[in-house]
This record gives structure tokens, sequence and C-alpha cells, in this order.
């Protein structure tokens, strides 16, 4: 056989011998921490008595799992569409309050807090107003639906002593406490890249999402819906698909990528927003009259590293974010984290040999194994060790520890300035999309700048 048509792969092959590594494989569960059932008696100055506003597809979620929390009870919701009231009362159970008016919980001195559910473009003014009303405030991911919204929330949290919690959830989950934990503690080394990628592909998760069938301007009040956007006349779809269309939504950064970014943010322990943002993509899979892209790479600097985070709606692939460093990698998974180890130095002769003539090569070769070939019975070993555990989206850990910081007073780690620095990382990779460069926030101006 000729040996310089050898591969990498079989030259290594053939010639690792003892040198070779092992690979192990070890798993453990890890448990989460305890929440009290909801069947546990709470001082009733310890009840917290909430409000939602927004009870639609995460609304819903959100109600239905805090209601199941110890000490915590919902007495009213607002909806702009009346199926979300009846929605409302079925999920609680027993009768509460409802109504089109979100003020009118704002104003209710029975409510300590609110969880806000509405689209993107209504999370601003309905943040703003509760903060204003003294209440504490839940808000769903992305926190704002500009920058400009953003800075705005920030100021209105900074004037008061309330508790602003961003509802990414996953920072609260143990999984990504463990993937900071081996990060802290030097587990990759020096780290030099971080990927993330997500895949739907299907039209549920590209957001056509059948319409409620009694949606009608008499059932939904369509001028307050619209908020600050152009108004337009009465749209089912633009209703219950918002996303697709950035006068309500910030697609897939702000659905998918908003996730990715507020669990790194949390497994590195940084809060600021990235240095620069170069994005691509387009509408490839999904033609029906949206106008944001379907198929989104994004290439960020973070932390003085390149950050890959690719998302598409148009191909499935598994959620994951790979954090690489010198001495291996940390893999986070919805259900799992795992560590796996790197030498760092070669285990092997070097395949370059192969251009060698035979007597050189065999002598390399030869010399290379006297020099670095452990004592057999000292082989070192490279384990994956995976740790598995409750899904990070969960959204029950979140959400306890909200109510349990509208008890204790004591801040939260997902606050308005973390929320906002995830949301500007989602507004800059649309953006650089959108002006086809790439981008970078200037904080002095409180805009985006186009670098090119
Ligand atoms: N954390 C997560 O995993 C997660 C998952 C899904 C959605 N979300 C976020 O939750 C938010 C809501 O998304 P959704 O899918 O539930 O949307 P949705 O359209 O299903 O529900 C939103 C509801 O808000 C109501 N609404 C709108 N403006 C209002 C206003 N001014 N006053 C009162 N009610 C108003 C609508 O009538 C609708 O019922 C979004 O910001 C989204 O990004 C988060």
């Amino acid at each position: 056989m000729n040996k310089a048509l050898f591969s990498r792969r079989e030259f290594l092959q053939t010639t690792a011998g003892a040198a070779g590594a092992s690979l192990l494989t070890g798993s453990n569960f890890l448990e989460a921490e305890p929440i009290p059932s909801s069947s546990q008696s709470v001082a009733p100055s310890d009840r917290i008595r909430f409000g939602i506003i927004g009870v639609g597809m995460e609304g819903s979620n959100l109600l239905t799992t805090a209601i199941q929390l110890p000490g915590v009870e919902c007495v009213a919701a607002a909806d702009l569409y009346d199926g979300r009231h009846e929605l409302s009362k079925e999920i609680v159970g027993k009768p509460i309050r409802t109504t089109r008016r979100y003020h009118e919980l704002l104003d209710s001195k029975d409510i300590d807090a609110v969880i806000i559910a509405v689209p993107d473009h209504w999370h601003k003014q309905a943040v703003v107003d509760a903060l204003a009303a003294g209440k504490d405030v839940y808000c769903e991911k992305p926190m704002s639906h500009n920058p400009a919204d953003g800075l705005a929330m920030v100021a209105a949290a900074k004037k008061t002593d309330r508790i602003v919690q961003i509802g990414a959830q996953r920072t609260s989950s143990v999984l990504c406490a463990k993937a900071k934990a081996l990060f802290e503690q030097g587990a990759i080394g020096d780290m030099n890249l971080i990927e993330a990628t997500y895949g739907r592909n299907d039209p549920n998760g590209a957001w056509e999402y059948p319409l409620p069938t009694d949606l009608s301007p008499q059932t939904l009040d369509w001028d307050t819906w619209q908020g600050t956007a152009p108004k337009i006349p009465f749209d089912g779809y633009r209703f219950a698909r918002w996303r697709c269309w950035k006068e309500y939504g910030t697609g897939v950064a702000g659905d998918l990528l908003v996730h990715l970014i507020s669990g790194m943010q949390f497994v590195l322990g940084i809060n600021e927003p990235p240095k620069k943002v170069s994005a691509f993509g387009g509408i490839y899979r999904w033609k029906d009259g949206r106008n944001m892209p379907d198929v989104h790479p994004v290439l960020f600097e973070y932390d003085n590293v390149p950050v890959y985070m690719r998302l598409s709606l148009g191909c499935e692939s598994t959620e994951v974010t790979r954090f690489q460093g010198s001495k291996g990698v940390i893999e986070l998974r919805e259900f799992s984290v795992s560590y796996t180890p790197q030498f760092g130095v070669d285990t092997s002769p070097s395949y370059y040999s192969a251009s060698f003539p035979a007597a050189m090569r065999n002598a390399y070769v030869k010399e290379w194994h006297e020099k670095h070939d452990p004592t057999p019975g000292q082989e070192p070993a490279l384990e994956t060790i995976t740790y598995n555990g409750n899904d990070y989206d969960d959204l029950k850990p979140h959400l306890w520890k909200f109510f349990e910081a509208v008890r204790s007073r004591k801040p939260v780690l997902q606050d308005a300035v973390f929320g906002h620095n995830a949301a500007l990382g989602c507004h800059l990779a649309n953006e650089s999309y959108f002006r086809g460069t790439p981008v970078y926030w200037d904080a002095a101006s409180g805009t985006i700048k186009s670098l090119a």
C-alpha cells in the first residue's frame, strides 16, 4: 500500500499503539433544587397574590405552573382576547377576576406581582406601567422588542426597588448550574470557541399556529393589540403568528436565540452585550408572507471569544451549546450536560511522517513511542462524564426563584440589565441580517451601528 495515501484516521489507527487513550463514559443524575409542594401551609403574611397579563400559549403555561407553587395565588387575569378569560378561569379552577384592561390589575391593591406574557411589542409598556404601579414583575423573554425599549425598561427598573425577573428560564436549571460550575473550575482550560445550534422543520415550529375559531374584532380588542405597531385592518394571522413579523416579534433571534444567549451569559458569568455581530440567513423554507428570516446563522464576539449560533426553521437539529477550550468541551443539552476532557497533546506519532521515506519514518515512529508511550498500566484515561437532569426549559424553578425573591426582596440573577443584554444580542443579530453588515452596540449613543 502506498503510505502517502494514508488518511489521517488510518495513520492514527495503525500507529497509536500503547499511547492510545481509553474513552470511558460515566453518568450521574442531578437533583433539582427542592421546591416545597403546593399543599405545604404558608403563613398568610408570606402569601403572594399575583395577576397575569397575557394568557396565550406561554401565559397559560406560566399560570398552570405558578399556581402549583406553595403560597402563590392567582387572583386576576388580563387579556385582550376574551377566549383567554375563559382559559384562565379553567386553569385556576376557581373564580378569578378577568378583564381586557391590564391597568385594572395594576390598580388593584390585592395584587403584589404580575406575570407578563404578552407579545414582544407590548413588553416595554406593560413592564413600565407595572413598575410605576409598584408591582413586582416577571416578564417573558426577550425582554425588549428593540434596544430603545430595553433602555427604557432598565431605567424604569432602576427607579424602583421592585423585583424584575425576565423569563429565559434555563438560567434557573440545575443543568446550566452544573455547566457553570464545570466552567468555573477550569474544566475546559482556555476557552476559544462557543458554538450553539437549534433547528425545527414543521409548521408549528415555524409558528404557523391555528387560529382560535371564534377570533374576530368582537372577541379581540384588535386596535389595542397592535400597540405601537403600524395599524392595519383586523388580521387573525398577525394575532396568532405574530413572531413572523418584525412589527410585533423579534424572529428566531428573540424567540429561540435568546435562550441560548441567556444560558451562555449565565454559564460564563458575563452580563454584557456582544462586542460585534455578523449575521446571515433568509426566508428559505416558510414563504408565507413573513418578514423575519427562518434561517439565521449568527457570529458574535462575546467575552473575547467567537460564538457561533445557528438557528433554523428549515431543518430539524437538536439544541446544543458547546463550550470549547484547550482542555476539552462542555456540552449543554436540554436534559444533560457533559464534559469531555482533551489532553491537548499528541497521543500518537505525527501523521506527517507518512510523507517520510520508510527508514526515516520507522526510526521516527520508534523514537516517538520510546519517548512518549506511558508505562503499561498507567495510561491516562479520558472520561466523558454526563450529568442528566430535569428539562432545562422547565418553568417551575425559574418561577419559584421569582416568587422567593418577591418574599425575600433579594435580587434575582436574571434582572432587567441581564435581560436587556441578552435581548441586545438578538437585536444586533436581527439588525446585522437586515443591514447586511456587521454591527456593534454603541453604548454611548444607545444605538446599533454598522462596522462596515
Ligand atoms: N420562556 C419561554 O420558553 C417562552 C415560550 C413561548 C413564548 N414566550 C414569550 O412569551 C410571550 C408571549 O408569547 P405567546 O406565545 O404566549 O403569545 P400569544 O400570542 O399566544 O399570547 C399573548 C397574549 O397576550 C395578549 N395580549 C397582547 N397584548 C396585550 C395587552 N396589551 N394587554 C393584555 N393582553 C394582551 C394576547 O391577546 C394574547 O392572548 C412572548 O414574549 C414570547 O416570546 C416565552
